[in-house]
């Protein structure tokens, strides 16, 4: 759950490349024990990334600390469109808005691209935390699940919420 004092002023981060500066920071953020089996490791997805063409790998700042790390399609696949993996925020910074405040940054760098006008998203189903974050932001849930079992959501609304 969200813990931010009341009255206190939304989280912000922002997104950054991840290069020889920073890799190593980013594979040794960690989730915990009980969210291991929910996503892949960053490791696995900077791999991912360097290897499968299209996908856009960043780190999640709060000022200048890493926090997490998101991964989203940089064109859109010609049978599934555009999406957004590997959305995970470190064990020790969880709670404080960064995830709520880094699925609004990628949405926003997406909806800059001029074909995106909606994106999926997947997610396990007993992952409470995932299926109330992108519940909250419009992601609804198309009724198809994944080999994997992961359910899959859509947003259709990209435009930018107010900062
Ligand atoms: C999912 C994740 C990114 C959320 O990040 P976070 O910074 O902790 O989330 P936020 O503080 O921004 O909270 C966002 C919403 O999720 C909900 N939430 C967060 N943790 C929760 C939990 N353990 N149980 C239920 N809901 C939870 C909050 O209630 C909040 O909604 P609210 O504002 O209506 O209360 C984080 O839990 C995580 O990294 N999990 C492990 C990796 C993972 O599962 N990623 C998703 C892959 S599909």
């Amino acid at each position: 759950m969200t813990t931010r004092p009341p009255g206190e002023a939304p989280a912000a981060v922002s997104l950054r490349e991840i290069d020889g500066a920073n890799w190593l920071e980013c594979v040794r953020l960690t989730v915990s024990e009980g969210q291991k089996g929910m996503v892949a490791t960053n490791a696995f997805s900077l791999c991912q990334a360097r290897y499968e063409p299209g996908w856009k790998p960043l780190a999640v700042y709060e000022k200048d600390r890493m926090v997490g790390f998101v991964m989203f399609s940089e064109t859109a696949h010609p049978e599934w469109g555009y999406w957004i993996v590997r959305l995970m925020i470190d064990k020790a910074h969880q709670g404080r808005g960064l995830g709520r405040a880094t699925l609004v940054e990628v949405l926003r760098l997406m909806a800059e691209k001029p074909d995106c006008h909606e994106v999926f998203i997947s997610h396990h189903p007993e992952n409470k935390a995932a299926d109330r974050l992108y519940s909250s932001r419009g992601f609804v849930r198309t009724g198809t699940v994944l080999d994997n079992g992961e359910v899959v959501r859509v947003c259709r609304a990209l435009q930018p919420e107010p900062r």
